[in-house]
């Protein structure tokens, strides 16, 4: 049976069932790899990689950015809060459980677009969601989340459910002039080589975020990784904050629940 394939439209939505058939059938392709390793995307399943990597992990690129957020993270908004505030537990340790469903409005919220609602409710407005200011602050919370589990809920809410399987929907269904979808690259394919790059399992796909990328010379957020990835299949693009993509971020996270967060991460 071909493990993690679509549902059916019949099929009842199971998030479980099929977090249980992916994993399941990545840890099939790469025996070797423990769970925790999956976390490191391309490094996880690739030797030649991996050493890359850890030349890169000596020195690693991310660390003016954690200086920046560290520093935006402790200065007060005009009203004298803090990002703080407005997070459980500080905000320190909780990465994990992003994105979250909230019931209040019947959609799915990422960590970025927690930082900016924190922002805007404060009197301040929003950052840009894919890199600056908000990959350093996002840097600081994963940072403080290593090695936690990715630990996301989806409540039994059929509107959680439908943003679940939204998601779901856009991981395999073919876009775009090649009419590629993000399965093409990132499952039966995961640890191949595609031009230069080794291709990432789509099993802990996020745990790295942000990253610092030499292509990019500068932070990424988790959007900022995905929306590159979705235009390189020449679909059209989307806004970061638009609800397809924070669905596609619900699922991509549910479906590594259980492999550590490992951000911020650094890739060539
Ligand atoms: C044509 C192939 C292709 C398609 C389609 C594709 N990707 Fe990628 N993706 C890549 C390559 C190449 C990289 C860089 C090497 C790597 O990390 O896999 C990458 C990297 C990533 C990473 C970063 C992994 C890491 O640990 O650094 C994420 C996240 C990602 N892709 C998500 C997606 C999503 C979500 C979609 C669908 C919208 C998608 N990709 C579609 C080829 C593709």
């Amino acid at each position: 049976m071909l493990a993690a394939a679509p549902a059916k439209a019949a099929d009842k939505i199971d998030p479980e069932t099929d977090r249980k058939a992916l994993q399941a059938y990545f840890f099939a392709k790469f025996p070797k790899t423990p769970v925790e390793d999956f976390a490191n995307g391309p490094y996880a399943v690739n030797a030649e990689m991996r050493k890359q990597w850890k030349e890169i992990m000596e020195f690693p690129p991310y660390e003016i950015a954690l200086d920046e957020g560290r520093a935006e993270w402790e200065k007060p908004f005009a009203n004298g809060k803090h990002y703080a505030d407005c997070f459980d537990n500080k905000g320190v340790g909780i990465r994990q459980t992003y994105p979250r469903f909230i019931a209040g409005t019947g959609q799915v919220e990422t960590l970025e677009g927690a930082i900016n609602r924190c922002r805007v409710e404060n009197g301040e407005k929003p950052l840009d969601p894919m890199t600056g200011t908000m990959a350093a602050l996002s840097a600081v919370m994963s940072e403080s989340s290593r090695g936690k589990p990715f630990a996301i809920v989806i409540p039994d809410d059929p509107r959680a459910l439908a943003a679940y399987e939204s998601g779901k929907e856009f991981f395999y269904s073919r876009k775009g002039q090649l009419g590629v979808s993000c399965a093409s690259c990132h499952m039966s394919p995961a640890g191949q080589r595609l031009r230069g790059d080794i291709l990432a399992p789509a099993l802990g796909i996020l745990a790295a975020m942000p990253i610092y990328r030499s292509d990019w010379g500068s932070m990424g957020t988790s959007i900022r990784r995905i929306s590159t990835c979705s235009s390189q299949t020449r679909a059209l693009p989307l806004k970061a904050d638009d609800e397809d993509y924070r669905n596609l971020e619900y699922f991509l996270s549910y479906m590594s629940n259980g492999v550590p967060i490992a951000g911020p991460g650094a890739r060539p």
